[in-house]
């Protein structure tokens, strides 16, 4: 399937608001990944893709992880819409025919992040944070933070920004959100 059916059927599957937040991760990624010798198409393909179970309800993003055989937590199961990253990444490999495994991996881990992320993972989990239809407010920091001291110091700030709004909304933090943060702010200080 080439990339202009892959986003025709992408705007059928999601909502309007949805599908425009998706192509302002796809078009930042393409950017990022010329900018920081990636591979554009990978990058694009995988910010198209990266919500394609976003809008999925809570009883179906479990349903499918299971199909899917992914590993489900107590937070996952408190939290589904957490599971859409990893449920994405079997719909964009089942309904989409995508076998790469960098671009499968990219959308899998744009949530929560990982330790020692690839480089095309780096790029679509900060595209999902930076696009151009995210409130000012919450991206404008990241923006900055790219641009003044790089990919690394723009990870830990987006970390800080979800660390510190799930814990004052009172929700439970994932381990791998932190695990996320303390890699990248040990790189950061070269620990
Ligand atoms: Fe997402
Ligand atoms: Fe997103």
């Amino acid at each position: 399937m080439d990339i202009s059916k892959i986003q025709e059927k992408v705007s059928f599957i999601l909502s309007p608001n949805r599908f425009k937040h998706t192509l302002g991760v796809a078009q930042t990624a393409r950017e990022l990944a010329i900018k920081l010798g990636a591979d554009p198409l990978k990058a694009e393909l995988a910010g198209l893709l990266h919500d394609i179970a976003k809008e999925y309800k809570a009883v179906q993003l479990l349903e499918s992880a299971r199909k899917f055989c992914i590993v489900i937590s107590n937070i996952d199961r408190i939290s589904p819409h957490l599971l859409h990253a990893r449920v994405g990444a079997c719909i964009a490999r089942e309904q989409f025919n995508i076998k790469d495994s960098e671009i499968l991996s990219a959308i899998a881990q744009h949530t929560l992040g990982k330790a020692n992320m690839s480089l095309l993972e780096q790029i679509l989990f900060l595209a999902d944070a930076i696009e151009p239809n995210r409130p000012m407010e919450w991206a404008e920091p990241i923006r900055l933070e790219l641009k003044e001291r790089g990919l690394t110091s723009a990870i830990v700030k987006s970390c800080q920004i979800t660390i510190k709004e799930v814990a004052e909304k009172g929700f439970l933090l994932h381990p791998i959100t932190v695990e996320t943060y303390n890699f990248y702010l040990g790189k950061l200080i070269n620990l």
